[in-house]
């Protein structure tokens, strides 16, 4: 990428990197029925981040790209007898979870019982990322940059002095702009009641409410840890510095979308390039200091709520034009095409494959299925 580098010796090609055998993987979700009956009292968006069976077909075909065997079972009450018929060397775990305050720590949980290898972060993060508010106080004691914010359980606490409107109210533990609309953004103290109620109501969990951050917005993913070198399909993707590949910075431009100014709900389920869909920018048209800045950040917020191997962060420009964090997702989208991450990939010439796989490879060097490649000895200062 660096054209000014000065010429070095050249490296040798690293070894290419194959399991012993073929795997037999084991793809969870929960699938989205388009046509499915909610029951009373539930939010019409209920169930927004559960994935199209398309999308598990895919993964499916990415894995057996590489010569490994898939199936899919659905993450649902009959997971654990399905997983124990099955015996998968390893899951690929999209699975979003069932309910309750941590559903997309479930799976994860139910396969550390079993003792079954799976991709993607663990118990923790999953539990963390999905609660917006921990999250924030994890960042904010690590001074990543954060909106000032108040969690609402009740509705009727008085609200903090530091919160000055326009504010914006979104359900503490949601995904895929659930019960975020244009409403979301409140201008005075009987607007931020009425949607404070609404939101613990319908979505029976704590109201988030932040200082509304006016700016452009950004969303970028990375995956990699520390010694993805070892055991990457493509090691070339990964600096020696911390070993993560940030993907490019996406810009989502929601300016003439359905709801101007905020990624929705109903503008995530829009296809890239359709009415009312937001404008989708990658790289961004930003600063060379500014996705410096970006990507530095998203490395930082995957860090400090111990995500491992992927994940995709979201960010917001505030009054001033400093970049704040807003959220973070250890369970990306992987919808090729059109999810983010999958856009970010595609932006620099990722295929797919390459990036299910790279996914795939990651989580299961973490349990022993994949015989990592010798790198050379760090050169060390005398
Ligand atoms: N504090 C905020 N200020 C302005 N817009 C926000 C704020 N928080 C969220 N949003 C908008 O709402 C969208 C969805 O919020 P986010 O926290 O990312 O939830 P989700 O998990 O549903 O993606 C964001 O992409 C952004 O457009
Ligand atoms: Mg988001």
């Amino acid at each position: 990428m660096n054209a000014s580098t000065p010429a070095q010796e050249p490296e040798k090609p690293p070894s290419s990197i194959r399991p012993e055998r073929p795997w037999r993987v084991a793809v969870l979700a929960n699938v989205k029925e388009d046509d499915a009956d909610l029951p009373d009292g539930v939010a019409a968006d209920a169930l927004a981040d559960y994935d199209h069976i398309e999308t598990i077909q895919a993964i499916q075909a990415a894995i057996e790209s590489d010569g490994h065997s898939t199936v899919f079972i659905p993450a649902d009450r009959n997971l654990p007898y399905a997983l124990k018929e099955i015996k998968p060397d390893i899951c690929f775990n999209i699975a979003e979870g069932l309910g309750g305050d941590a559903r997309e720590a479930q799976t994860p949980a139910l396969l550390e019982m079993l003792r079954i290898p799976y991709t993607h972060s663990r118990v923790m993060a999953n539990a963390i990322a999905l609660d917006k508010t921990l999250t924030k106080r994890l960042w904010r004691d690590r001074r990543l940059p954060v909106a000032p914010f108040q969690e609402f359980i009740v509705g009727d606490e008085s609200l903090r002095s530091e919160l000055r409107f326009p504010l914006f109210v979104k359900p503490a533990r949601e995904g895929t702009g659930m019960g975020v609309d244009l409403k979301a953004i409140v201008h005075s103290e009987a607007e931020l009641r009425e949607r404070v109620e609404y939101i613990i109501q319908v979505y029976r969990q704590p109201a988030l409410v932040e200082t509304f951050l006016s700016g452009r917005e950004f969303t970028c993913g990375l995956v990699g840890r520390w010694d993805a070198r070892r055991y990457s399909r493509h090691p070339e993707w990964y600096t020696e510095k911390h070993g993560y590949h940030v993907f490019p910075v996406l810009e989502l431009d929601s300016s003439r979308s359905v709801t101007p100014g905020v990624y929705s709900h109903v503008s995530k389920s829009k296809s890239v390039g359709e009415e009312g869909a937001p404008g989708y920018f990658c790289p961004a048209e930003i600063s060379p200091e500014l996705t410096r800045k970006l990507q530095n950040l998203v490395v930082r917020a995957h860090m400090a709520i111990k995500a491992i191997d992927v994940s995709r962060t979201d960010i917001r420009l505030n009054n001033e034009g400093e970049p704040v964090l807003i959220e973070i997702n250890p369970l990306p989208g992987l919808t090729a095409g059109y999810s983010d991450l999958c856009l970010e990939a595609m932006a620099e010439g990722i295929s797919y494959e390459d990036l299910i796989l790279e996914i795939l490879y990651l989580g299961a060097s973490r349990w022993g299925l994949l015989q990592g490649r010798e790198l050379p000895a760090k050169k060390t200062k005398k």
